[in-house]
């Protein structure tokens, strides 16, 4: 089958549940169940239309599948996305609400903080269901759980850390990173880089959150406008997805751009745009497992130690796709796509045989 209709194919959800009530607006995407319940956390953002919205559960439903698949996680890939309400809203009420729609999916789908949401946020969803994870653990046991950000942060520290040695040949010593958004993931990835000696740019649209990122850790501050365009090394993508684009990729200086943003990439072509201007790209849900492996441990009932070892894998698989994209020149999200799909087909497979 072409690449193309494959990659059409391979978009397609197998269920969409649209949430239409009074205290919340939204879609639960079920991108794929064929290694296990769909698993993604639940994006509350301001979309201009229910359209607009419904795509980017889609997308980012995939990307869970593709992410769960390549961390070797018993999971499937789903997303929801919520309608952030323009001014006040009930938000107990409107997590309520969410979380009945996720009841009556009875086990399929399994959420999570991501953009938007908080720990309160899913321990409001856990008085109605079990489907949840991201809850803060007691700090008493070696059990895994709690906010997913710190371990996104470090999965994509090391990615970053390996491939500086392999992209630029050295440490992170003196190395200038460009962090664009310094929310959850953002900050505690500016604390590991400035720890290990690496010098920060960060930009957000809430400036209060960048200038206290400045003043912990002495980054200096660009403009959201300049953030993607700045002089150095790497670039950190940390906000929203769609942010490396025709416009974008040709302003970038960095060489190695890794971040833990969501769906970085506009389009796949773009994967081709970075490559020809010999930008290495870190496929985003490569590097930015490290919240789902943690969610997913603690859904699971594991351990930090275990968490941990998969965290640990991460960058080694980085590197792994990162030679094969210069061995063969192609680019590293054509690579890590072909991986993660042909994980799920045999999945599915194996789901059918064990059917049949
Ligand atoms: P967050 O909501 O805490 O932080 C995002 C930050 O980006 C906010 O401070 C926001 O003001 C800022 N922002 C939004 N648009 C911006 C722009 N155009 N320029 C500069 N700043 C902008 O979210 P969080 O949890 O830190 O997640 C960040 C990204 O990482 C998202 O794409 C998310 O999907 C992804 N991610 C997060 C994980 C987690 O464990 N929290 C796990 C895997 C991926």
């Amino acid at each position: 089958m072409g690449g193309d209709k494959q990659d059409m194919i391979d978009q397609i959800p197998e269920q969409l549940v649209m949430i239409n009530e009074p205290a919340v607006q939204g879609v639960i995407a079920i991108h794929s169940t064929a290694r296990g319940p769909a698993a993604g956390g639940c994006r509350l953002w301001h979309y201009d239309d229910i359209a607009t919205l419904t795509t980017d559960a889609i997308r980012l439903a995939r990307g869970m599948s593709y992410k769960n698949a390549l961390a070797d996680l018993p999971l499937g890939g789903g997303k929801a996305v919520l309608q952030l309400p323009k001014g006040h809203f009930d938000r107990k009420a409107a997590f309520e609400a969410f979380a009945n729609a996720i009841s009556r999916l009875g086990g399929q789908y399994i959420t999570a903080e991501d953009v938007g949401t908080t720990v309160n946020d899913m321990k409001i969803v856990r008085e109605t269901t079990p489907f949840v994870a991201g809850l803060t653990n007691d700090g008493q046991s070696d059990k895994a759980g709690g906010d997913p950000s710190p371990w996104t942060a470090r999965g994509v520290f090391a990615s970053i850390d390996a491939a500086a040695r392999m992209v630029l040949g050295s440490d992170l010593r003196g190395q200038t990173v460009a962090v664009q958004g310094v929310g959850n993931v953002g900050t505690y990835l500016c604390q590991l880089l400035h720890e290990a000696g690496a010098r920060l740019i960060v930009a957000d649209i809430d400036e209060r959150k960048a200038q206290t990122v400045s003043t912990l850790f002495g980054a200096r501050m660009s403009t959201i406008e300049d953030i993607l365009s700045v002089e150095v090394d790497i670039l950190a993508p940390c906000a929203l997805g769609g942010v490396l684009n025709a416009q974008s990729i040709p302003q970038i200086k960095a060489r190695l751009v890794c971040g833990a943003a969501n769906n970085q990439l506009a389009r796949p072509e773009d994967g081709e745009a970075l490559m020809a201007r010999d930008i290495v790209y870190a496929p985003d849900y490569v590097v930015n497992a490290g919240g789902i492996i943690n969610a997913s441990a603690e859904y699971l009932g594991e351990t930090t130690q275990q968490v941990e070892a998969r965290i640990n894998a991460i960058a080694p698989r980085l590197i792994d796709i990162l030679v094969q994209s210069r061995a063969g020149s192609t680019p590293t999200n054509r690579i890590a796509d072909a991986m993660a799909g042909a994980i799920l087909r045999d999945s599915s497979r194996q789901m059918c045989d064990n059917a049949a």
